[in-house]
């Protein structure tokens, strides 16, 4: 019993409950009225045949085989309908469950673990198509088969009215299929890795290819045959795959075919014999024979096939939200994290390795920054920077050491209530494909506070408020990278007018022009005055604007201090802003920016 209810099977059959109560139940009463159909079929042929015998009215058998007759021929579309319906509600349910399972662990470690990926390919499957059909294709064929299933049960039953032990007879030796033949219903192989990988490369291929962003680079470099051609041969491959594992066992068909034969056998002699005696009545004889035959509908039949298939995808689905909930889990503290800080940030000891990663990126790094004051981060690529940043948002735990916020372990704050203290740019920040309005402010905010925040970042006048941000829409317009950065900005700053405390910025100017840059730094101090602020950058120019300079190399803190300070120290910082200071094109330079942007040491 514990077995059938963690089967894939079972499970389905709950989802169904879970994705449309009503539909379910009308599905479901489908499937049992037309099943009850062929049995009455078949009482009212043996009605009519004993009428005819005995001479009697043919008025209400004759009725009754008419309306039996149209109810089995109007249900059926109507039972196809109610099926894909379901099919679709379903899908549209599971769909959910995916999409929250990834949304809503507060932390990042699941979104980043490869077995997890794997998974979310397999489980995808119930709508994706690519290793088997979908809900809304499956269901009717399911309703179909599960409607002659029942029917198979209700005419086996009328042979209880024959002797005791013939529903039993032909009831399990036609059952007995299902076990001779399930090897051809299961499919074993469709979870298996090289299945897995091949519809994560099919899926991959099909992205590059409708999708735009990859566009240029496929025109660029030739890459359309060799994506359609991956895509194609991948998907015959993973159809082979699927057939190969379904092929029918000739032995197991064997048994299949001589035991359903022996028990037809046996009943029809039994039933003969029994006749010819005079032991049964004609009409009893016509129920009979015809309830056997219909007893065949028991028989494993294609809809097997259909059912494993759609519910293989489904206790996936529904594991993954658990497995997803407990890699991403970050546990939220009680504490309320308004007004912090008003102190300091402190890191102390912070190690911090990534799950999936298997060397330390923080080993041991230190550092203060005083509340209200501005820091910048500089060090070379993979040093470390964007994950200092991640930790701060508690995108993450640090493995050893802590970050407190006015002496308070980030663990211990109100995860929510600390979010709404950040305001964040992250180098790969997300280009909304939805209004400017909501692009400055995803969670709302007075038309007043989104217009000044674009101001802030320069970014007036780049579109209305109402614009779309993607071409893709009508009446919207696509923005260059430079320009769409300043949009991130403006994010972060009406973030700040909003109130957030503490600004991250994870290389915000990298897309600007230098003139753009210079101007928005100016402007991003004052409107983050009062605001804890952390900048990440590797433009010298903008760095030596922020109070304190931190220098981060093999996951420490190596130097620290104002630009003024880490130039006289000579060490890390000196040679690093020199180096770009030198290899800086002057001539493209008017003289006020040259001297802004290379101060002798
Ligand atoms: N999600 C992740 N999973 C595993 N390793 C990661 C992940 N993100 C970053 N890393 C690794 O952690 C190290 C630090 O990455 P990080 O992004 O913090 O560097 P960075 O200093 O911001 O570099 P850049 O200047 O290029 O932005 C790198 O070695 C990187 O490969
Ligand atoms: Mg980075």
């Amino acid at each position: 019993m514990r077995r059938f209810r963690q089967s894939a099977e079972w499970r389905l059959f709950r989802a169904f409950f879970s994705a449309s109560p009503r539909l379910a139940i009308v599905w479901w009463s489908l499937v049992v009225l037309r099943g009850l159909l062929p049995a009455a079929f078949v009482v009212a042929m043996g009605v009519l045949v004993s009428a005819v015998q005995h001479g009697d009215s043919l008025a209400i058998p004759l009725t009754l085989i008419g309306v039996v007759f149209i109810a089995l021929q109007a249900l059926g579309p109507v039972h196809d309908a109610v099926s894909s319906n379901l099919g679709a509600q379903l899908s549209a349910w599971l769909h959910d469950q995916l999409m929250y399972a990834c949304v809503r662990p507060p932390g990042l470690g699941h979104l980043e673990r490869s077995d997890l990926a794997d998974d979310l390919s397999a489980a995808r499957e119930f709508d994706l198509g690519i290793s088997g059909p979908g809900l809304v294709v499956s269901m009717p064929n399911i309703g179909g088969g599960f409607a002659s299933f029942a029917g198979g049960i209700a005419q086996a039953t009328l042979l209880f009215g024959y002797r005791w032990w013939a529903p039993l007879l032909l009831g399990g030796a036609w059952g007995s299929t299902h076990h001779f033949l399930k090897s051809a219903s299961i499919w074993h192989g469709r979870t298996t890795d090289e299945m897995v990988e091949k519809q994560r490369r099919a899926g991959y291929a099909y992205r590059l290819s409708v999708e735009s962003p990859a566009a240029k680079e496929v025109r660029l470099f030739g890459l359309a045959g060799w994506i359609v051609g991956g895509f194609s041969s991948l998907r015959r491959q993973l159809l082979d795959l699927s057939w190969a594992d379904r092929r029918l066992g000739a032995r197991s068909t064997t048994y299949a075919i001589v035991v359903v034969g022996v028990a037809n056998g046996l009943f029809f002699w039994s039933l003969g014999r029994d006749a010819s005696a005079g032991h049964l009545a004609l009409g009893a004889l016509v129920v009979y024979a015809q309830a056997a035959v219909g007893a065949s509908a028991l028989a494993f039949g294609e809809y097997d096939w259909w059912l494993r298939t759609s519910a293989q995808p489904v206790p996936l689905v529904l594991d993954l939200a658990t497995r997803m909930g407990s890699s991403g889990a970050l546990s939220s503290g009680t504490r309320s994290a308004d007004a912090l800080p008003s102190h300091e940030i402190r890191f102390e000891g912070v190690r911090f390795g990534y799950p999936s990663g298997d060397r330390l990126v923080l080993d041991g790094f230190d550092l203060t920054i005083p509340a209200g004051t501005s820091l910048a981060i500089v060090g070379k690529n993979g040093a470390g920077k964007t994950t200092l940043a991640k930790l701060l948002c508690r995108m993450y735990d640090p493995t050893a050491g802590a970050i407190r916020v006015d002496g308070v372990d980030l663990r211990d704050l109100d995860l929510a209530s600390w979010r709404s203290r950040l305001a964040a740019v992250f180098q790969d920040y997300l280009r909304y494909e939805l209004p400017l309005r909501d692009n400055v402010a995803p969670g709302g905010a007075p038309d007043a506070e989104i217009l000044a925040a674009l101001s802030d970042a320069r970014a007036d006048g780049l579109a209305a408020l109402d614009t779309v941000l993607s071409r893709a829409y009508e009446g919207g317009r696509d923005l260059s990278g430079g320009q769409w950065q300043r949009v991130a900005l403006a994010r972060a700053l009406c973030a700040v007018r909003l109130g957030a405390g503490v600004v991250v910025l994870d290389e915000p100017t990298a897309q600007l022009d230098v003139r753009g840059e210079l101007e928005i730094f100016e402007r991003l101090i004052d409107a983050t005055r009062g605001a804890t602020t952390i900048l990440v950058s590797h433009r010298f120019s903008t760095v030596r604007r922020a109070d304190r300079i931190c220098v981060v190399e093999a996951g420490r803190v190596v130097e620290v201090g104002t630009h003024e300070e880490l130039i006289e120290l000579a060490g890390r910082y000196r040679a690093m802003f020199e180096l770009q200071a030198s290899r800086f094109d002057v001539g493209d330079l008017e003289d006020g920016d040259v001297v802004s942007l290379v101060e002798p040491a």
